[in-house]
């Protein structure tokens, strides 16, 4: 993936520092709709929604004032299902700090022009959900065609060489098989990619845990082989110790210390914080200092590793040096 050029990178930094010590979140991920194309069966969102209370775009400022956040997940739901996400792009990357921004989608609706205006729009980095390499990707999220849509357009954004597109896998118990060859894949399609971890806490469902200790074998396995293959393009996006952190959290059933609702928060589509996207406590934008009195300061759920959290468990020093030099990838 692109590397960041130093001095954005040290803008980033500098302002992710401040927040540190201010106690401001550093990454905020918008859910700028509910609704969605797909029907996964590892996630507790599917099909049409209730979208008459989502925030407008101008709304997205005021957020952005009160939160000042130095990275920016534009997620849902589908992202790209709201007409005017080009539009709450453009507010957020408009506020003065002009945050780091990833839109996470699963790209059943991307086309080439669409990429191309977002991207003019500000988006720094495209985030696709892949969760197996083949049209299993369909079955899982229950819509047809859709492997065959990435597969074809992938490539042929990733030749234009913006370097901007990282596939997005999580792992479970369905696909902790194909973990390697969805490397693989992502090689072959010319971009990157982040693994992420299955949490029970969307649905209740435990069947997509790794659960035996032949799936714990399988994943050390694969992500040994993977590993192995690491090279000094950024082609797995996860810092070693976030995958060595991967596998203890499936090998433990859970990870301890979230500082969900500190480090990270959720905008809910009407407006809402939330300290996670599993967690459903909701808070005014005034009151985020008592969602961190009341929920994080005594927070003792571990039952998730998704991203966001592996990013910013860390302490300040290894935040540094790990996701500056690898998850934004400083030249
Ligand atoms: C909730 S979706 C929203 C954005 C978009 N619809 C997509 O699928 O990319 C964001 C990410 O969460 C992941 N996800 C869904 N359910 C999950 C679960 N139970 N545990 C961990 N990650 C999950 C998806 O695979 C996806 O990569
Ligand atoms: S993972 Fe994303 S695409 Fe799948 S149902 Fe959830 S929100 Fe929709
Ligand atoms: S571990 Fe943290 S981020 Fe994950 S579900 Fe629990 S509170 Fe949310």
């Amino acid at each position: 993936m692109r590397k960041v050029p130093l001095t954005d990178s040290l803008r980033i930094i500098g302002r992710g520092s401040l927040n540190w010590l201010a106690q401001r979140p550093i990454v905020v991920s918008f859910e700028v709709t509910d609704a969605c194309t797909c029907w996964c069966k590892h996630c507790d969102h599917g099909g049409p929604r209730d979208e008459s209370r989502n925030l407008r775009p101008p709304e997205y400022a005021r957020y952005m004032e009160a939160l000042r956040p130095c990275v920016v997940q534009i997620s849902g739901g589908e992202p790209l299902m709201r007409d005017d996400v080009a539009e709450i792009v453009r507010t957020i990357k408009g506020s003065p700090r002009r945050p780091y921004t990833i839109l996470v989608s699963n790209w059943s609706l991307m086309t080439e022009e669409k990429y191309l205006e977002l991207r003019a729009a500000g988006i720094d980095q495209f985030s696709v959900s892949l969760d197996f390499p083949d049209a299993r990707h369909d079955d899982f999220r229950v819509y047809p065609g859709l492997y065959s849509h990435l597969s074809d357009l992938i490539p042929r954004l990733a030749r234009l060489g913006h370097d901007d597109i990282v596939l997005n896998s999580c792992i479970t118990s369905e696909n902790v098989g194909e973990i390697d060859r969805i490397a693989d894949k992502a090689r072959e399609w010319g971009v990157n990619l982040c693994y992420s971890a299955y949490s029970a806490r969307r649905t209740g469902c435990r069947d997509y845990f790794l659960n035996t200790p032949a799936q714990l074998d399988e994943l050390n396995d694969l992500l040994d082989k993977v590993e192995a293959r690491r090279d000094a393009t950024n082609w797995i996006v996860n810092a070693p110790t976030t995958l060595e952190a991967t596998r203890r959290y499936f090998a433990n059933g859970g990870t301890p210390g979230c500082k969900a609702g500190l480090r990270f928060l959720v905008v809910t589509a009407d407006g809402a914080l939330q300290p996670c996207s599993m967690q459903f406590q909701r808070y005014p934008l005034e009151d985020r200092d008592r969602m961190i009195r009341e929920f994080t300061r005594t927070n003792e759920c571990d039952q998730c590793y998704v991203s966001i959290r592996s990013y910013l468990d860390k302490s300040f020093p290894q935040l540094l040096r790990e996701n500056v030099r690898e998850f934004l990838s400083v030249k």
